[in-house]
């Protein structure tokens, strides 16, 4: 008998202020023209006041579980990929669980920036496998607004608040690539470029929230090619190529970075899922709001094989391969 990890249900939850791109205009040495058509992004949603990190993943943890039909009470473990937590600790995941009204189970948190989804997708995966749990709920969810330099152009403009999630399932398999569940993983990390995406604060060093920087270039250039290298990878492991992959759902950070790399994979942007546009980058949140937003506009059939893939402060990145 063959375990595999089965995607039973999806959702996701938004904030209701949405921020269009002409708001920064009158604040910053910026333009529309400038953020669409070197990001994509066009608008993205803000948290209100008082609304945390751990408020965006129980409802996205709801939507998921109504989607599965499924109750809190039949989840084993809840996985939180965050890097914008209420608190420094308890867990997002615990609040996540209280919040739900369970106390079965696990609950604990990831920590890989924007590859924060595909670290904890992996990890929940091997929940799974070692037959810790029977069904994991994987969230991804950011409030960036919190740690943004409202007076930094290079920033600011390309974050967003949000939170999705899945529901992991164990299911029977073959134990060959047509199977449906995750299939392979592929991460990856090195530490060395840890100053091209960080915030200036922490506990451990000046006690304060602080400020995300990025030299964006920088990790622009790392992106156009490990972002195709790990998806490829990945895919290697089963015996697959681009060809054989039914949707991309990429990391949300920049258009010209999704297209470079659907290019590599030989891709056609009609095989991609495409949020950046509606999102801005929400970090690990990201690829679970475009799983179930392409869900719900029905792009996502059973046996579609499904590349997910993403970079970010570490710099950590992967990509994993999955049978929807
Ligand atoms: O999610 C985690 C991973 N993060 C990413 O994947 C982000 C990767 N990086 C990027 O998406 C892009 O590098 C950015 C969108 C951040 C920047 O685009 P770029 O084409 O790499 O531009 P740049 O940083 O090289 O800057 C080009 C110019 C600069 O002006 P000068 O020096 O040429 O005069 C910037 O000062 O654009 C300027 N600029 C802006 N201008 C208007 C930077 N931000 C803005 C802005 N409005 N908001």
């Amino acid at each position: 008998m063959n375990i595999r990890s089965v995607v039973r249900g999806v959702g996701h939850y938004l904030p209701e202020r949405i921020v269009e791109n002409a708001e920064f205009e009158g604040k910053l040495d910026t333009s529309d023209e400038w953020i669409r058509s070197r990001t994509g992004i066009e608008r993205r949603h803000f948290a209100a006041e008082g609304e945390m990190t751990s408020h965006l993943a129980i409802k996205a943890a709801e939507a998921a579980l109504k989607d599965a039909g499924l109750q809190a009470a039949d989840i084993d473990a809840i996985v939180v990929a965050t890097s914008t937590p209420d608190f420094t600790f308890p867990s997002v995941a615990t609040m996540v669980q209280a919040g739900l009204g369970s106390t079965h189970g696990f609950a604990y948190d990831v920590q890989a920036v924007c590859a924060g989804f595909v670290f904890a997708l992996t990890n929940a995966n091997g929940l799974i496998l070692s037959g810790q749990a029977e069904r994991v709920l994987v969230i991804g969810a950011e409030t960036f607004s919190r740690i943004m330099d409202w007076e930094d152009r290079s920033t600011c403009v390309l974050f967003g608040d949000g939170a999705g999630a899945v529901v992991l399932e164990a299911a029977e398999g073959r134990g060959n690539r047509d199977d449906r569940g995750i299939l392979s993983s592929d991460l990856h990390s090195d530490g060395r470029y840890r100053e091209l995406l960080y915030v200036d604060g922490g506990v451990s060093s000046n006690g304060k929230a602080g400020h995300l920087r990025m030299q964006g270039n920088q990790v622009f250039r790392h992106a156009v090619t490990k972002l195709a290298q790990t998806a490829h990878t990945a895919l290697d492991k089963i015996g697959l190529t681009g060809a054989d992959v039914d949707w991309l759902v990429p990391h949300q950070a920049n258009s010209r970075i999704i297209s470079a790399t659907a290019d590599k994979m030989g891709l056609p942007m009609e095989r991609v899922v495409l949020t950046v546009q509606d999102h801005g980058n929400t970090s690990a949140a990201s690829i679970p709001l475009a799983l179930s937003v392409a869900k719900e506009q029905g792009k996502l059939h059973a046996g579609n094989l499904v590349v997910v893939e993403a970079i970010g402060g570490g710099l950590a990145w992967g990509a994993v391969v999955l049978r929807w």
